[in-house]
């Protein structure tokens, strides 16, 4: 055995630095957890200083903490209570011990010996997800990438259940999905990687709450047919991106019974609440749909990634792929649902689903719940802060843990409202201590909170406020 392979996988040297680095993030989450003004929410670096950093970046010796602490350093910090910025969750510390383990089992999924238990877990949580949302026992899902390529997968079983396009590819034909203005940019960018072009897509417009207006379904339908297009499905969305506004699932499902089409649920970041008696009328009409995709790396507390796509009829999820893989799988053509690569882009794939069935096992299904009621009610009662201060203009209410405001100022014109918005949360977010996001709506610039941390208080938002308006009166006092 060569001499340094063998250093390279010593046992005891990962024993010795596994518990350094035990220590070191239960430090960092003490420290994050408590708000602790010390740690900078946001490490404002510009990307050029921070690749000259780690080009130059050497270790002394082999021991990994130092690089640990230096990537900590150099980190967006989740846990911190100031962090309100985009829908990525706030992992509980015991899936880090998951992720931890999985990386050293890598266990590969694409077939069911590399991944026996990974595989059965799958399912496990799949079945659970779908009696959550109402299916019936023929549904079924699986684990795949993040939400961008679990809804190209969706749309691609809504194309393989209602064309032939996978054996005779387009021959000239024009599909089309119906989906929301507001809807993740990576549905149209799905629809035009499956080669349907800008004409793929039936962009419905939304109303005053940015959700669908569903009345306009049929007009936009009949539309699409007087057009050529053939018309295979309507995606809606639970909840959108930029408000996190729940489409009338149930008008959708209506419609697409009417007119035998696929009907897909974006329930990426909002349809964990499923798992709340409070907000799951939010989702009500879901148990309609063939296929939902969740995010459970944005609003379950697991760590990226890991997205579920459910289908009501797991028939359905065989036809989006069907190739032959003989170093994969003998029987091609049956639906060994053991075999995830059958269904899924990925061949190699990670323990997808262990961290949160980790959750499960030792919190039980009811944290999930808990945590969404916490974050879309400080949603509500943030609302409700911005209502009471006069400088401040709330988008919508929220259904969500999402928020959008924005400063105004009096005598300021739309263009420089904008302008000093934009300014803001650029200015906050080089102070470090916030860390926000920022959005366009009806070509208005907003400041955009998605409330993901459970430790984040309306006293903490208050204070954001009170960073917003001091940062916004030094540059409206520049700019006099
Ligand atoms: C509604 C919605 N769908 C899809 C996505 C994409 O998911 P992912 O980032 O996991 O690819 C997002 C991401 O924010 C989203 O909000």
């Amino acid at each position: 055995m060569n001499k340094q392979l063998q250093e390279a996988y010593d046992p005891n040297a990962f024993r010795k630095s596994g518990h350094e680095l035990v220590d070191l993030l239960a430090d960092y989450l003490t420290q994050a957890l408590s708000g602790n003004k010390n740690l900078a929410t946001y490490p404002s670096q510009q990307p050029e200083d921070a690749f000259q950093f780690w080009s130059a970046y050497q270790l002394e010796n082999q021991n990994p903490i130092p690089l640990f602490e230096e990537v900590l350093k150099q980190s967006i910090h989740l846990h911190h209570p100031q962090y309100m910025g985009h829908q990525i969750s706030v992992p509980l510390p015991v899936t880090g011990l998951a992720g931890f383990f999985s990386s050293v089992l890598n266990s590969g999924m694409g077939v069911y010996e590399m991944g026996v238990a990974g595989t059965a877990i799958e399912k496990v949580l799949a079945k659970l997800f779908a009696q959550k949302i109402g299916f019936g026992s023929n549904a079924d899902g699986f684990f795949t990438s993040g939400g961008t390529l679990a809804n190209l997968t969706a749309l691609l079983a809504a194309r393989g259940s209602k064309t032939s396009v996978w054996k005779e590819g387009m021959l000239g034909q024009q599909f089309a999905v119906m989906v929301c203005c507001e809807s993740h940019y990576c549905v149209e960018r799905a629809l035009r990687i499956m080669g349907w072009g800008e004409a793929g897509i039936v962009s419905i417009p939304s109303d005053k709450q940015f959700r669908m207006r569903t009345d306009l379904l049929e007009d936009a339908f009949e539309k699409a047919k007087q057009e050529g297009k053939t018309v295979l499905g309507v995606v809606g969305n639970a909840c959108s991106t930029s408000t996190g506004s729940y489409d009338n699932l149930e008008a959708i499902g209506v419609f697409c019974k009417k007119h035998n089409l696929w009907f897909h649920v974006d329930g990426a970041h909002g349809g964990a609440a499923i798992f709340s008696d409070k907000y799951k009328y939010l989702l009500k009409g879901i148990e309609a749909a063939d296929s939902v995709v969740i995010d459970c790396h944005k609003t379950m507390m697991v760590p990226t990634l890991s997205t579920l796509l459910l289908f009501k009829n797991e028939k359905k999820a065989y036809q989006t792929f069907s190739q032959k893989a003989a170093y994969l799988w003998e029987k091609a053509g049956e639906m060994e649902w053991y075999n995830l690569a059958k269904r899924t882009f990925e061949c190699t794939k990670s323990l997808m689903g262990f961290k949160l069935y980790t959750i499960l096992q030792i919190h039980g299904e009811a944290i999930f719940g808990i945590y969404i009621d916490t974050i879309y009610d400080l949603a509500k009662q943030c609302a409700q802060t911005l209502k009471d201060h006069a400088q401040f203009e709330l988008a919508i209410e929220p259904d969500a843990n999402i928020l959008c405001f924005r400063f105004r100022a009096t005598n300021l014109n739309e263009e420089k409202t904008n302008q000093l918005n934009a300014n803001i949360r650029k200015t906050l977010i080089e102070k470090e201590a916030f860390y926000i996001v920022q959005t366009s709506l009806d070509g208005k610039v907003y400041l955009r909170t998605t409330l993901m941390n459970p430790f984040t208080t309306v006293e903490i938002f208050i204070d954001l406020l009170e960073e917003v308006s001091s940062i916004a009166n030094v540059v409206l006092n520049k700019t006099a």
